[in-house]
């Protein structure tokens, strides 16, 4: 199995390392247009190759596609990333040029690759990937879900600990849905568990609220912090897809995907769950939710194709 990470930007050499260590890729190849940052950064991670133990080759190449030939999935990291105050909808006017033309290149060398979108704004992103791309939708995932679901099973633990259960984020199982955007993605408390037991049942409605709002500022908490956006948790994300769809293992992962009348929404890509496997996006799974997630569901479509009708002038 061969992967490309395209960016070798901390999101992308993130993406690499993880599946360097998870060993089931023969390949990685990390490319990017900064002259030696791939080639440094894959060399970087090569010398761990004996100390953490993993045969996976990753390699690093300066703008040469068809370094990328033949992979079977595809990670797009590129574009820039946002800096403190922004949204992730500012930088809709870079991105869409950067993430169009590599795209082109990309399927140029690896016509049946799935693709996997990071750059922000990631739902966007999707979007005219699909579009620009003509793919059929199941092998164009934007990865945002699994990320904001992460940070959500983050900050519940932390709310369980605060009332007395010693939770950590491996004990707690939560899902978010919608566009991965700070105002508009919709953490689903109504179904999170804590080992199986609703969270609602051990929680006040305050400190779900609370969770909520930490997880829909997740990423802005942390680009404060760092002064550019976070790179563990979004690499990891994208790795975790990789990995689901590399080794056919049928997960159920939030993701952005096109919708085609499911959810009763069309022609936009939007985080809802889905099953992935070798095939890529195999299988949407509807589910119930309750009537203010509903409505705030609809907010996030909203605001996803206000978004995509940007997408016409950033291009220009
Ligand atoms: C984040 C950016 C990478 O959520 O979208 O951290």
């Amino acid at each position: 199995m061969k992967v490309t990470v395209v960016g070798a930007g901390n999101v992308g050499a993130t993406v690499a390392n993880v599946l360097a260590t998870k060993g089931f890729a023969s390949e990685v190849v990390l490319i990017d247009i900064k002259e030696g940052l791939s080639e440094g950064k894959a060399m970087d991670i090569m010398q761990t190759a004996h100390m953490l133990n993993f045969d996976t080759t990753v390699k690093g190449v300066t703008n040469n596609y068809e370094a990328t030939a033949g992979s079977q999935v595809v990670v797009i990291t590129s574009g820039i990333p946002r800096k403190p105050g922004m949204s992730r909808e500012d930088l809709i006017g870079t991105n869409a040029k950067i993430v169009k033309s590599v795209v082109d290149q990309i399927l140029k060398y690896s016509p049946d690759a799935i693709l996997i979108i990071i750059s922000n704004p990631m739902d966007a992103m999707t979007y005219l990937t699909l579009k620009d791309s003509k793919l059929p939708r199941n092998r164009v995932i934007g990865q945002g879900g699994m990320l904001d679901s992460s940070r959500f099973r983050y900050y519940l633990a932390e709310a369980l600990q605060e009332a007395g259960y010693p939770a950590t984020p491996t004990d707690v199982d939560g899902m978010v849905v919608g566009g991965h955007s700070d105002k508009t993605m919709v953490p689903l408390a109504s179904i999170a568990t804590y080992r199986g037991i609703p969270v609602t049942q051990l929680l006040s409605k305050e400190a779900i609220d609370k969770a909520i709002e930490a997880t829909k500022v997740g990423g802005a908490t942390c680009t404060k912090l760092l002064g550019t956006s976070a790179w563990y948790a979004p690499g990891a994300a994208a790795a975790a897809l990789v990995e689901a769809i590399a080794l056919d293992a049928k997960k159920l992962i939030p993701c952005c995907v096109y919708l085609d009348g499911e959810y009763g929404e069309k022609d936009l890509c939007i985080g809802v769950p889905v099953i992935l496997g070798k095939d890529g996006m195999e299988k949407i799974v509807e589910i119930q939710f309750n009537d203010e997630e509903k409505a705030k569901f609809a907010e996030s479509v909203a605001a996803a194709r206000n978004t995509n009708s940007k997408i016409g002038d950033a291009l220009k």
